[in-house]
């Protein structure tokens, strides 16, 4: 499972992008407006940072415009990926970029059958939110593993991102569920490294040492 950061912060994101674990980025309206930014300043900062996608998304609701502003968002650089909401308009728009041989994430998926669309429309990557899902009492992460099964007993080739994640026990039950990726807010990010049996053993190893040289 690959490693992408849920998050609009440059600063964020160059410390892990430097520690050459994160691949790629997510952003959205909401995360770009805690920057204080504005889109048009932090992507082409981030896609910089990473050299896997980074996604950008759309603010119109119609096609005709998702993809106007699609067009302009790939001039920016090449790793940038459109974010298109899950919306019967979204699907028209990727079906287009796709056509243009423009790479699209179909985001706001909380069904098997927004899924089996968004792939069929021609996604390359299709977000499906598992935070938001168990928010409402749904099981999101079992929302993915059938997202996995779905997709290869069909045979699509669409990458799975699991968005919306908000713990470790998320990320490791995506990761066992066969997600090509989980987009991870930095939060977690961080935890992630972290045991205290680490720290514990850690701990004895340097007293031993110091004992050891006295
Ligand atoms: C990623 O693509 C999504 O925009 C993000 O994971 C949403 O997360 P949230 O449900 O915590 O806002």
């Amino acid at each position: 499972m690959k490693i992408f950061m849920d998050t609009a912060d440059v600063t964020e994101i160059a410390e892990f992008a430097n520690l050459g674990i994160v691949y790629g980025v997510t952003t959205n309206p909401s995360l770009i407006a805690k920057t204080g930014k504005s889109q048009a300043e932090v992507i082409p900062e981030i896609s910089k940072l990473v050299e896997g996608p980074v996604s950008a998304e759309v603010i119109a609701i119609d096609c005709d415009n998702m993809v106007k502003e699609a067009r302009e968002l790939v001039k920016i650089s090449s790793n940038i990926v459109i974010k298109i909401p899950c919306i019967p308009e979204g699907l028209k728009a990727v079906k287009i970029l796709t056509t243009e041989g423009i790479q699209t994430n179909v985001t706001l998926v909380f069904s098997l059958s927004q899924a089996l669309l968004a792939a069929r429309a021609g996604a390359t990557y299709v977000s499906p939110f598992i935070g938001r899902l168990d928010d409402i009492g749904v099981d999101g992460v079992k929302l993915v593993a059938d997202m996995v099964k779905v997709f290869k007993t069909y045979g699509l080739s669409t990458e799975i991102i699991a968005a919306s994640v908000r713990n470790m026990a998320h990320v490791d039950a995506v990761m066992l569920a066969g997600a090509h990726i989980a987009t991870i807010p930095t939060n977690v990010l961080k935890e992630m490294p972290n045991h205290q049996l680490t720290d514990a053993g850690l701990k004895k190893y340097l007293e031993d040492y110091q004992n050891s040289i006295k």
